[in-house]
């Protein structure tokens, strides 16, 4: 059942409490590098505005442990917001307690404020499982929640980032308000849209494309995927978990080897499902890594002493090849270490292989920071069809979990 959206309620005259996932990537100095998350609430955010409601935003920003940590504050997030709106986002230094109640009963129709980082309360981020075990837990992960619901006549979530977390944000505001609207933005309207239909019903050839350090991050996403797609094309770390099963020399490459086990498991599921698993044949090696390091291509095994930093180039080759003639691809992770160049090679071939098969007809969703930012870096976004704002979120969706903060939303 499709769950309702902004677009079905009236808020006209009504103070509307909106999840984001404002955790945006900051420099050293504080500014925001991407604000591609601000950029995609901005729809729903304008759609409540110019309907007259008034907004009082909540995100978190990184993982400050539950206490005040300025390096996370959401003051950056407010400029940016305010710059992008056009007119003063408020901006209040605390998510909760007197000033920020008596600051959202101040809001008139059409204003914006924001409320500082959720996690500086420990609270927000009190699992469930644990609230269940221990009432202490569950009455301070309410108290807080209750002080927020307490602002507002309406909930909306556009977290679509924070959806696989049980933040009290996420899942305890909204049971809290139960008998308001609860509802969804357009942000996690399409997330869902596009995640969903295509693995319902993706065109063929099917080929995933996994990266990143560990395959045990990746377990759940590779079973549900053996039987859906043609291919699962691996890179970074997590390919030499395999090839130290299959037998191959990986040096000093990361390597997961209490997963080595599960990865021949995971490649024996796929063979048995006619589902080609391909991973590297070469690779980039380093002694040590570091920026303008010396590197050599690597053929088959790799020495003792060197450490794979990225797929080689006849990987490259093949990858391309494979993602080539896809009608529907999926990408989540780094083919190599791509924040230190040149061993972004790799990651950038799959990108632009990618954007070629999609620029042929291909739906291609991408999920993950690292890949997106490859994405972004060769200015090729708009030649992938849905660049996702969720990492772990995306990743679980495609493991086939449902998200238990989005089924309690109100549906049409
Ligand atoms: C993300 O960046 O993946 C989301 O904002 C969730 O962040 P978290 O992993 O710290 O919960």
């Amino acid at each position: 059942m499709a769950k309702k959206t902004v677009a079905d309620i009236d808020v006209k005259g009504k103070k509307v409490l909106m999840r984001c996932d404002f955790n945006v990537p900051l420099d050293d100095n504080r500014n925001i590098t991407s604000d591609d998350r601000i950029v995609k609430a901005m729809p729903t955010i304008k759609k409540i505005l110019n309907g007259g409601g008034s907004l009082i935003l909540m995100s978190h920003l990184g993982r400050p442990k539950g206490e005040r940590d300025d390096k996370y504050s959401l003051a950056p997030v407010a400029k940016r917001l305010s710059e992008l709106l056009g007119k003063k986002v408020k901006f209040v230094d605390d998510c909760v307690g007197d000033q920020a109640a008596a600051k959202a009963k101040a809001l008139k129709s059409g204003d914006c404020m924001l409320l500082e980082n959720l996690r500086f309360y420990k609270e927000e981020t009190i699992k469930d499982k644990a609230a269940k075990e221990d009432a202490q837990l569950r009455q301070a992960k309410d108290d807080f929640a209750k002080k927020l619901a307490d602002m507002a006549d309406i909930y909306v979530d556009d977290a679509f980032g924070t959806a696989h977390r049980d933040n009290a944000s996420m899942y305890t505001v909204p049971m809290l308000m139960k008998g308001k609207p609860r509802v969804i933005g357009f942000l996690i309207e399409k997330e869902l849209k596009f995640l969903g239909d295509t693995l319902k019903n993706p065109g063929k050839p099917f080929v995933a494309i996994l990266g990143g350090a560990k395959v045990s991050d990746k377990i759940g996403v590779i079973e549900n995927l053996i039987g859906k797609v043609d291919r699962i094309i691996i890179g970074g770390a997590m390919a030499y978990t395999f090839l130290k099963g299959n037998g191959k020399t990986i040096g000093k490459s990361l390597c997961e080897d209490d997963f080595i086990d599960k990865g021949q498991e995971l490649l024996k599921q796929a063979a048995d499902a006619d589902c080609e698993v391909i991973l590297p044949v070469d690779h980039h090696v380093v002694r040590e890594l570091a920026p303008g390091v010396q590197y050599k291509t690597a053929v088959g095994d790799i020495d003792p002493g060197f450490q794979a930093v990225d797929i080689g180039p006849i990987a490259a080759q093949t990858y391309t090849e494979k993602i080539r003639d896809a009608k529907t691809i999926v990408w989540n992770g780094p083919m190599g270490v791509f924040e230190i160049p040149p061993f972004d090679t790799g990651t950038k071939a799959v990108a632009m292989a990618v954007a070629e098969a999609t620029d042929k007809g291909a739906i291609s969703i991408i999920g993950g920071g690292d890949s997106a930012s490859a994405v972004n870096q060769l200015g090729l976004e708009d030649r992938i069809s849905h660049i996702s704002t969720g990492g772990g979120a995306s990743l679980e969706f495609l493991e086939g979990k449902t998200f238990k903060c989005i089924e309690i939303l109100d549906e049409k």
